[in-house]
């Protein structure tokens, strides 16, 4: 995102390559100067300060706490059991170590379906005891109410519709949400039940690209893709699949950018054969 702002620099020279210029700090108005610029908008989820460090010196603009920190961290076989508790150190890891990305905490399953003071509840929780700059919440026209009860606290959200991991057994499985034309509609009502409620930027999961670009033409806050094609405002991503950190199938839309998984068992193997024979440690790792 570099977006003209009064704010922006340079940005500083880092380690891991060249970031882009913009704002110091990116806050939730420069995603919408974003989209009025046609800027697109990067994001990638984090769980931890050594990702989140290399991602935010990178330049990406919002780092997500996923609830997929349940899959990708707590080795579940879903995001439903994860709870509040298990997400706050998380996040609170990923806030220390960003000093320019926007930090979102992902309100997991259980934590505002109540009621929107529950999901109150939920927001300050996260905003007070992780450091998160902003919180997202899956749902539209259901998650109305609670949007907008923590937007008038001042706590800025991110709206999540099409495949919402957490309803996936309501849904039916990982589908692809949107399809047909009442599929559209109701995906169109969801996105501008999320902007009236007073979201920032809502995320579109696994819909037809085609559809993606009409909630994208239709909202004035930007739309931030999972799986939703090109048009759209800013495009995210879950790190282990983007990083090839897991084993086995990614679904269709994720594009892996390395493999670490083949990196770090290489570098695992290299390590337990090397103390086996001795090779490690040598005469150079030894303390005169
Ligand atoms: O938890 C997560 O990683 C998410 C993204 C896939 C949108 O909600």
């Amino acid at each position: 995102m570099t977006t003209s702002d009064a704010s922006s620099t340079p940005a500083e020279q880092n380690p891991y390559g060249a970031a882009p210029a913009g704002p110091k700090r990116v806050r939730t108005r420069h995603f919408q100067t974003a989209k009025q610029q046609g800027i697109p908008i990067t994001g990638l989820t984090s769980y931890d300060m050594l990702t989140a460090q290399i991602f935010d010196q990178a330049g990406i603009d919002f780092l997500l706490v996923g609830d997929s920190a349940g899959n990708n961290v707590f080795g579940y076989e879903s995001t439903l059991p994860v709870t509040v508790d298990e997400l706050i150190p998380l996040t609170r890891a990923v806030a220390m170590a960003a000093k320019r990305a926007l930090v979102v905490a992902d309100m997991p399953f259980g934590s505002y379906e109540g009621g929107k003071e529950e999901a109150l509840h939920t927001a300050v929780r996260f905003m007070k005891e992780s450091h998160s700059h902003a919180v997202k919440l899956e749902g539209g026209v259901r998650s109305r109410k609670q949007i907008k009860r923590i937007v008038s606290a001042g706590i800025p959200v991110m709206g999540h519709i099409g495949f919402t991991p957490q309803s996936e057994h309501g849904l039916g499985g990982h589908m692809i949400q949107g399809r047909g034309s009442s599929g559209a509609e109701k995906l169109i009502e969801d996105a501008l039940a999320v902007q009236d409620a007073g979201a920032f930027a809502v995320v579109l999961e696994m819909v037809p690209g085609s559809v993606a670009a009409e909630v994208t033409k239709r909202l004035e806050i930007p739309t931030i893709g999972v799986g939703a094609g090109p048009d759209v405002d800013g495009q995210l991503m879950v790190w282990s699949d983007f990083a090839g950190m897991t084993e086995g199938r990614v679904p269709r839309f994720v594009k892996q950018y390395a493999n670490l998984h083949s990196v770090l068992t290489d570098a695992v193997n290299h390590f337990r054969d090397d103390v086996a024979t001795g090779a490690y440690p040598a005469p150079e790792h030894n303390y005169e």
